[in-house]
């Protein structure tokens, strides 16, 4: 079936180069002759029928903006039978022959619901958790790792020059991705990541005391957030070593900002990938990143797979923060 109308929308938390994605749909789309359609605000807008038609300067002037152009949302009512249902009845109603869903797990599985009630669907995997599982890399990953090792570098200025600890909490959910890399890019003295079980005395206090002793007067602690005790362990921290202890949540600004140059390319191929799999393909695809190839998985697949950590990295990253 040759594909006439497509919708488009951005969904769950946003991630830095969702607009270079949105950009690389639309122009590649329009250029192939596929009318596009923006959806706003995620799945509340593919219920409710807020769509704009897209046109090649719509996407003029974002491919290096933060946010999302379309706007965001996580749609609590899109997962309800009557939410599906009026999703379904816009997409009839617009005559959109497929959905470009960008986004992280949650859109995932609204799209295998779409799917499910026969609306075609093509995923991008967007978020800065990179916990999508059938890829190696997520939109907005790199950005967020930046922005924080940016902050952590500015709070290890504060730390040293009063021979303190930061404790700082990157954002992940239940993925360690984010700590692991800015642990390593910062030189952190202890990281906590939720994949890892750890033992506070072993793992902390064991080896802030052991730098300790060989001269450190200042050190970095980051912790992913699926930890959840940031709080206790600075406090800890302090009264078990004796240096005080700070602690930093850098919480959402690691979704703002310009996204990186490998945010920027990554969105832009995945982008096209998608508008040539609408074309070549006749299936709902999810779009991922497999050994530096963009590659294409079913959706049922896609789900079932398992995040891998690297965990040897991890034991590696260790050795050399002393
Ligand atoms: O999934 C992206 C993310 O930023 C997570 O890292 C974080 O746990 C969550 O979203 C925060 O969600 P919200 O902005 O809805 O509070």
């Amino acid at each position: 079936m040759s594909i006439k109308n497509i919708g488009i929308l951005t969904s769950g938390g946003d991630a830095p180069g969702m607009n270079s994605a949105i950009r690389a749909v639309t122009r590649l789309a329009i250029e192939q002759g596929i009318n596009v359609w923006g959806i706003k605000r995620g799945y509340i807008g593919l219920r409710t029928g807020d769509i704009i038609e897209m046109n090649l300067r719509t996407v003029s002037d974002i491919l290096h903006r933060g946010g999302t152009i379309l706007y965001s949302s996580r749609d609590k009512e899109f997962k309800t039978e009557k939410g599906i249902k009026d999703a379904v009845e816009v997409c009839k109603k617009n005559k959109l022959d497929a959905v470009v869903v960008i986004g992280g797990n949650g859109s995932l599985k609204g799209v295998k619901d779409l799917m499910d009630n026969g609306i075609r669907c093509i995923f991008i995997p967007a978020t800065i958790d990179n916990d999508v599982s059938s890829t190696s890399y997520c939109i907005g990953f790199d950005t967020a790792m930046n922005t924080g090792v940016e902050m952590v570098d500015k709070l290890r200025d504060t730390a040293r020059s009063h021979d303190k600890c930061s404790v700082v909490e990157v954002m992940g959910r239940k993925c360690g991705d984010i700590a692991l890399n800015i642990g390593i890019a910062v030189g952190a003295t202890a990281i906590l990541v939720p994949e890892v079980e750890y033992d506070f005395q072993r793992d902390v206090i064991k080896r802030i005391k052991y730098t300790q002793n060989i001269g450190r007067r200042h050190f970095i602690v980051v912790i992913a957030e699926g930890c959840e005790k940031t709080m206790e362990i600075a406090s800890q921290i302090q009264i078990e070593t004796g240096v005080q202890a700070r602690f930093t949540i850098l919480g959402h600004v690691q979704r703002g900002g310009s996204p990186t140059l490998r945010d920027r390319v990554l969105a832009s191929t995945m982008g096209m990938k998608a508008v040539k799999t609408l074309i070549e393909d006749s299936e709902s695809r999810a779009i991922a990143v497999k050994c530096d190839r963009v590659v294409t998985y079913g959706i049922e697949e896609s789900l079932n797979l398992k995040k891998q950590f690297n965990i040897d990295l991890y034991k590696e990253a260790l050795k050399i923060s002393i």
